[in-house]
């Protein structure tokens, strides 16, 4: 039995039917030091009941109470405080994650259901920005989370393939574009002449009727147009696809917004049939008045079909190819009205599941406090944060550790690692500022802090095997000094955090735990002899090895490698 339900059945057996066990359970507290015991029951509720204050309730349900699995169960003002049984649970929870291994901590919460994760998603053309690395790496872990709790995450990079920006783009290519530059240096080319095109249209805007056209001809499907818009196509991707590699993030689709083209025409045929089209000044809207929404332009004068139609006919696919229990959007929260008219009109047509579509909105990243900006200059370019933060990695690991073998691997995984760390901590609805130097200290709260403690709790591993003591699978595990108490109580923590990140869509709590688990993991061996040859050995080991386990899973969930030397 969980430690939890062990709590509720004791008070159960005082209070019979007073309250659900249900209901015990959501009042149980955890007492803000573990000095105060394991867990909290208030007896405030009960006050009405027996009419009696709460004091004098807690007294006489400490008085009445089971005291088997508990070491001490205590009244202190209107509390209960039940104190484990420490050398029974730590028995239960070391047995349990040695045996279960990565797999502790697994949750069945989606009934393997699908759900396709729209993440990432950068426009061809433009260089990946920090929004859309927040998108992936959040979307990454995520699909991690989802997956742990049985659900079937499916990774869809929307990317921004098509669009009236393509017009200009070509035109822009023509005029001023040569081959062999774009070639050198795809992404900054492009978005060179597209940023130029934007200059000189304020003069001549003639280069806005010719841009135009140009996506007319796209539209179309005019061979020279579909042969350089391919091409721009493919050479952007091969830059991004050089991020993810680093990022170490995998997409199950590339299905952008082109691949919509053909799918949009039944979209506005469902519209008309249900009469929610509307003339609006030449072009076609839904109006979204009830919902307190803007109207959703659906189809512009010149017959254009716009952002929404395409994200409208990729939810339809989706349900189609996928019947998702959900549908996850991982995109900034600027975009939140967007995905309200989206929903809106999914709810217009007349889908239940438009109620599955979900948009998981993130904050800024700022540098400095201020917004990131062109044109001020303050641009983050991803793969030059991701370099910079490799090379101070090597740096670290050279100054602590200059004999380790594979230096350059471990360099990359913390530098890499420490970038999405640094994401990922973060409350996802938070602005957070980037500071690289903060991002890759060793210490803190950091990444490479969780990383190197878990790279200690594998090196005392070794050193135990090499003496040729191993982790028994089977063995006595029983811990009751206080440091140790702590880092139990942690790992027993950590189903209930993974529930936790899986419904609220929030990877912070996985981080945020790593950290707990990883300080109180540090503090417990800066007290500890672990190594000491005595009755309790076996134990530490035990405890140790699912430290070990536990953080290299924690990091995994998050999409950071754990390297067992650094
Ligand atoms: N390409 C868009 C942008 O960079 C994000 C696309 C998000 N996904 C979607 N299905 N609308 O702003």
């Amino acid at each position: 039995m969980r430690s939890e339900e062990l709590v509720v059945k004791a008070l159960k057996d005082v209070l019979g039917d007073k309250l659900s066990a249900a209901e015990l359970q959501q009042a149980l507290e955890k007492p803000k030091s573990l000095a105060l015991g394991d867990f909290a029951f208030p007896a405030f509720s009960l006050a009405k009941i027996f009419r009696k204050a709460p004091q004098q309730i807690a007294a006489e349900i400490a008085g009445q109470i089971s005291q088997a699995h508990f070491e001490k169960v205590q009244a202190v003002g209107p509390y209960v405080n039940f104190f484990l049984n420490k050398s029974e649970f730590s028995q239960t929870i070391l047995q349990t994650v040695l045996q279960q291994g990565q797999a502790y901590g697994n949750q069945d919460l989606g009934a393997a259901g699908n759900v396709p994760i729209d993440m990432s998603s950068p426009n061809i053309a433009k260089p990946i920005s920090m929004g859309h690395l927040r998108s992936t790496v959040i979307g990454n872990s995520l699909a991690k989370l989802l997956r742990k709790a049985n659900y079937r995450p499916i990774k869809i990079n929307h990317l921004g393939d098509w669009g009236t920006q393509f017009g200009k783009l070509i035109e822009a290519y023509k005029l001023w574009g040569s081959e062999a530059e774009v070639k050198a240096d795809p992404i900054n080319k492009l978005l060179e002449y597209y940023v130029r095109f934007h200059k000189e249209d304020v003069a001549h805007p003639e280069l806005d009727d010719e841009a135009r056209a140009w996506f007319k001809k796209l539209e179309d499907g005019d061979e020279e147009a579909m042969r350089l818009w391919k091409w721009f196509r493919s050479e952007s991707l091969k830059s991004f696809m050089k991020i993810y590699k680093k990022l170490g993030v995998e997409f199950d689709s590339f299905n952008g917004e082109a691949f919509y083209n053909d799918k949009m025409d039944e979209i506005v045929t469902i519209l008309e049939e249900k009469q929610l089209l509307q003339e609006s000044r030449g072009a076609q809207i839904v109006d979204l008045e009830k919902y307190d929404l803007n109207p959703a332009l659906i189809r512009k004068t010149d017959g254009a079909t716009l952002y929404i139609t395409r994200d409208l006919a990729a939810a339809l696919y989706r349900k189609r190819t996928y019947n998702f229990v959900q549908s996850l959007y991982v995109v900034g929260n600027e975009q939140t009205n967007h995905f309200k008219q989206l929903k809106a009109v999914l709810k217009e047509m007349g889908e239940p599941w438009a109620d599955e579509i979900h948009h998981i909105p993130f904050g800024l990243i700022t540098q400095g406090g201020k917004k990131l900006s062109t044109r001020a200059g303050r641009v983050i370019l991803l793969e030059e944060v991701l370099d910079d933060a490799v090379e101070l990695a090597r740096q670290q690991i050279e100054a602590k550790n200059p004999n380790l073998e594979n230096k350059e691997q471990v360099a990359e995984e913390v530098g890499v690692g420490a970038v999405i760390f640094h994401d990922l901590k973060n409350e996802r609805m938070n602005n957070f500022d980037f500071n690289l130097e903060e991002v890759v200290r060793f210490e803190g709260e950091t990444g490479p802090y969780v990383q190197y403690s878990h790279a200690r709790a594998m090196s005392i591993l070794r050193k135990a095997a090499a003496a040729g003591d191993k982790v028994a699978l089977a063995g006595t595990y029983s811990l009751n000094d206080p440091d140790s108490w702590e880092v139990l109580s942690e790992i027993a923590a950590f189903p209930a955090m993974v529930k936790r990140a899986v419904n609220e869509y929030e990877p912070s709590v996985i981080a945020k735990y790593a950290l707990h688990l990883a300080k109180a993991f540090n503090k417990y061996y800066a007290h500890t002899k672990v190594l000491q040859d005595d009755v309790q050995l076996g134990a530490r080991l035990a405890l140790v090895k699912s430290v070990a386990t536990v953080l290299k899973e924690s990091l995994n969930l998050l999409g950071v490698h754990a390297p067992d030397r650094m």
